[in-house]
């Protein structure tokens, strides 16, 4: 049956690598006082499928994302929901998940060459004598000279060469997950097409099930095969990443018309007024309800479920749900 507080679809995600279900995370400023930072966060990472996870700054993708392999900052405790993983043998979750964050210089260590922060990254029995795999990694993430860039101290790449470094340290611990924050932000954008291009690649070369945050939403359009709108904590629509071209959700209508058009005259960002409310602050009933367009009574008292016709796109909204589908 399916639990009140899920945003699961129907079926049941038994083909899913990894499955989260009614996922909380919860920050105690105080003894004794919980705030919800992510609330009934329901997830299947499939292999070779690309889930994304979108919202505005401070929604809680980067928690949900930290949350999956343990890595809540202090005073966040995930206290409600299961993580599961589904397939056996060695994939336990420190070796079967793998991260690159949104700044490789910042993750990278400075005073070791990159050679020595992958080799690291490699299961421990596999260090010893790991000339060739460390060449075929760094060949796999497209670089044409391993051992010149093996001996390299991080500030001697450029941006997109130490994210693809990042990519290759990722997956030296061979992961079935790989989960991606906001992974091309800080690169310009020439670059970013490659990186993503990369990551895409690199699914469907080792069969990864990916979890991908991004502010972007034409690289969810492009690349994703799921998507997941968040706000404030709450998943309020999801589905396959058509929906994007019919979205029932009013966050998600405006997150799609803040997208600047390319000719159609002079930009005109519409947005949505107002901003993501701060933890402890946000309102009773829908979340997004001070915000919307379309806020009626209801609204304000209850919170929507995450519902939909079954046909796997589901939106949390009391108003759409009353016009019934589209
Ligand atoms: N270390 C922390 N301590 C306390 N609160 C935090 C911490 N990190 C994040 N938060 C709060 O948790 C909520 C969710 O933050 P999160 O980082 O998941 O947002 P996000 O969706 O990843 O945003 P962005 O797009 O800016 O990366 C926010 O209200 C944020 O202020
Ligand atoms: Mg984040």
């Amino acid at each position: 049956m399916k639990p009140a507080d899920s945003n699961r679809p129907v079926k049941d995600g038994a083909d899913a690598v990894l499955s989260v279900a009614g996922l909380g995370v919860g920050y105690f400023p105080e003894k004794g006082r919980r705030l919800e930072v992510v609330g009934g966060v329901d997830l299947d990472l499939r292999a070779g499928r690309t889930v994304a996870l979108v919202g505005e700054s401070g929604c809680g993708k980067s928690i949900t994302a930290a949350a999956l392999g343990g890595l809540l900052p202090p005073g966040m405790v995930r206290d409600r929901g299961e993580i599961r993983w589904r397939v056996g043998g060695d994939c336990s979750p420190g070796r079967g998940l793998a991260y690159v964050f949104q700044d490789p210089g910042e993750c990278l260590d400075p005073v070791f060459t990159i050679g020595s922060q992958i080799r690291e990254a490699l299961p421990r029995a596999e260090r010893r004598g790991a000339g060739k795999r460390l060449d075929r990694l760094l060949r796999t993430v497209g670089f044409e000279d391993p051992e010149r860039v093996l001996a390299s101290y991080p500030h001697q790449l450029s941006g997109g060469m130490q994210q693809r470094a990042m990519l290759a340290m990722a997956l030296a611990g061979r992961p079935r997950v790989l989960v991606a924050d906001e992974p091309t932000t800080a690169l310009d954008v020439t670059v970013q097409a490659k990186i993503l291009r990369l990551l895409a690649e690199l699914q469907q070369l080792e069969h990864l099930a990916v979890l991908l945050i991004t502010h972007n939403l034409a690289v969810v359009a492009e690349i994703a095969d799921e998507v997941l709108v968040m706000y404030a904590g709450r998943i309020v629509e999801a589905g396959p990443v058509h929906i994007l071209g019919n979205p029932r959700h009013p966050y998600v209508n405006g997150l799609l018309k803040a997208l600047p058009q390319l000719g159609t005259g002079p930009a005109r960002l519409e947005g949505i007024a107002g901003t993501v409310p701060p933890l402890g602050r946000r309102p009773p009933g829908c979340r997004f309800h001070p915000r919307c367009p379309l806020a009626q009574p209801v609204c304000r008292e209850r919170e929507p479920p995450l519902n939909g016709p079954g046909d796997g796109h589901r939106a949390a909204c009391w108003v759409r749900e009353a016009e019934g589908p589209t």
